[in-house]
């Protein structure tokens, strides 16, 4: 039924009737809540009216959500009217669809194979013991800068491929063009240059020096006679072809390299942020965690990442926008509807994770989670193409910090943190707070026994 011309009345389902005004606020403000409170109420569809979205319908059960992300791409759009396309470039893959967002990903996905994981963990591991071994004894302090810090080097140089200068370069450049560029999305209106202290003059100078850095990097790998070789994503962008056999053009990897960098460093940096936020305040899971570390396990580790995802998603929905008349759950949506699948109405619901309210990582081990019901990566050919990567890079610096340092549980006076939204992703508001103790070397002897981790997303 789907995307097939139909002439039977178009149908909303159910859901509050509230002043746009209102429903702005409680979206904005308390989204999970908001949206778990309607589902009590209307059931697993929900409509809700909003400024500026126009009508969304909130989707609450896997069986639905499943047929959202399954459905025709040409039914459903998720790039069409992201306000990104200025920011990040008009081949992003965030901000395309159909045909074009499908051809750009067809190149985007190899580099990005699970399998492929394992070429970046010492590079991860590496880069973590560094930033971490600076981390000052007995005193509390947000760990978050360094999650950040870690996160970027990681994308500059497995991704972008940067070292040296170029690396230098953009690590100076990268924080404030991406603090910027997040400012300046939610307000097309600023998008115009009215020189070069106007907020967008600015951001399009910073833009320009990030693309000269990246063109010499693309220029480098395009005649590097090691270019076989090498590992990371941009050596396998500038040998990919498209099915007519052309190579990627400059720009469409310029616009796809910001956008991993867009959607890869501050959405890994707070979940890092979260799993140190959590187990701080779940100390029998985190005593499992460390006992495995030191014995070279993974299994509990693989489980408390995908269960900290579950409690904490840093991006609380995916959304699509109905293009054609679309059948859900008995309704036949009109075309311009915004379906949002937030990731706080199946995480927390009982029917699919029981007791919801505990951390609890028994539920995901040696088990997968349901595509449909655990959907922090959100789902279908929009899936994020770097959840793999991100599951790596997550697993590598939790182990290596745990060999270095002992977490110190929280005090009964630190309460939990907020979900606080820092421009891309929801991180702990005070940007998770860590007390450490230096491990003695006896707790990190298991190194040498450890397994390699098979990256799962
Ligand atoms: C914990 C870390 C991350 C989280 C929670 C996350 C989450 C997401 C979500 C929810 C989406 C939208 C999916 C949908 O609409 O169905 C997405 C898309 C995307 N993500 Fe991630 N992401 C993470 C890390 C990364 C990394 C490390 C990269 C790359 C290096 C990356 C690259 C992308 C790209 C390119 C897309 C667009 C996919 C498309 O439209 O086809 N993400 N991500």
């Amino acid at each position: 039924m789907a995307g097939t011309t139909t002439t039977a009345a178009t149908s909303l389902p159910p859901g509050p009737r509230m002043p746009k005004l209102a429903a702005d606020v409680a979206a904005l403000t308390r989204l999970g809540p908001f949206m778990r409170r309607c589902q009590r109420r209307y059931g697993d569809l929900v409509s809700v009216r909003l400024h500026g979205f126009g009508t969304i319908v909130a989707v609450g059960d896997p069986a639905l959500v499943k047929r959202v992300f399954t459905a025709s791409p040409t039914t459903l759009h998720s790039g069409e009217g992201s306000p990104l396309g200025p920011i990040l470039g008009s081949n992003s893959l965030l901000v395309i669809d159909r045909d074009h967002h499908l051809r750009q990903r067809k190149l985007l996905l190899p580099p990005f194979h699970g399998e492929r994981m394992k070429a970046y963990e010492e590079l991860i591991e590496r880069i973590t013991r560094e930033e971490v071994a600076r981390w000052p004894e007995g005193e509390p302090f947000p760990v978050a800068p360094t999650t950040m810090r870690i996160t970027l080097r990681a994308i500059l140089q497995a991704v972008f491929g940067a070292s040296g200068e170029q690396l230098r370069r953009l690590e100076e450049l990268m924080p404030p063009f991406t603090a910027l560029g997040s400012a300046l999305t939610p307000f097309p209106q600023l998008h115009r240059d009215l020189g070069r202290w106007s907020p967008w003059g600015r951001f399009k100078r910073m833009r320009a020096e990030v693309d000269a850095v990246c063109d010499t990097l693309i220029a480098q790998a395009r005649r590097d006679p090691g270019l076989a070789g090498r590992a990371d994503v941009l050596s396998l962008l500038v040998q990919a072809t498209h099915e007519d056999g052309s190579p990627m053009s400059d720009a469409e990897i310029r616009d796809q390299l910001m956008t991993m960098l867009a959607a890869g460093h501050e959405t890994t940096a707070a979940q890092l942020a979260w799993a140190v936020e959590r187990l701080r305040r779940e100390p029998a899971a985190l005593a499992r965690l460390v006992a495995e570390v030191d014995e070279g396990g993974r299994a509990w580790r693989d489980a408390t990442i995908r269960e900290v995802q579950r409690v904490r998603p840093v991006i609380q929905f995916s959304s699509r926008l109905v293009k054609e008349p679309f059948e859900l759950g008995g309704y036949l949506l009109p075309p311009g509807v915004r379906l949002v699948l937030p990731a706080a109405l199946t995480h927390h619901d009982a029917r699919f994770f029981p007791d919801p309210g505990r951390f609890d990582p028994q539920r995901f081990l040696d088990r997968k989670p349901d595509t449909y019901a655990w959907i922090p990566f959100g789902g279908g050919v929009r899936r994020c193409i770097g959840a793999a990567f991100a599951h790596m890079e997550m697993d590598v610096v939790l182990r290596t910090v745990l060999e270095t340092w002992e977490l110190l549980p929280a005090g009964p006076d630190e309460r939990p943190e907020r979900m606080r939204f820092r421009g891309v992703a929801y991180a702990p508001s005070k940007g998770g707070v860590a007390v450490v103790r230096r491990r003695p070397p006896r707790g990190r002897a298991a190194a040498s026994a450890r397994p390699t981790a098979v990256a799962a997303g």
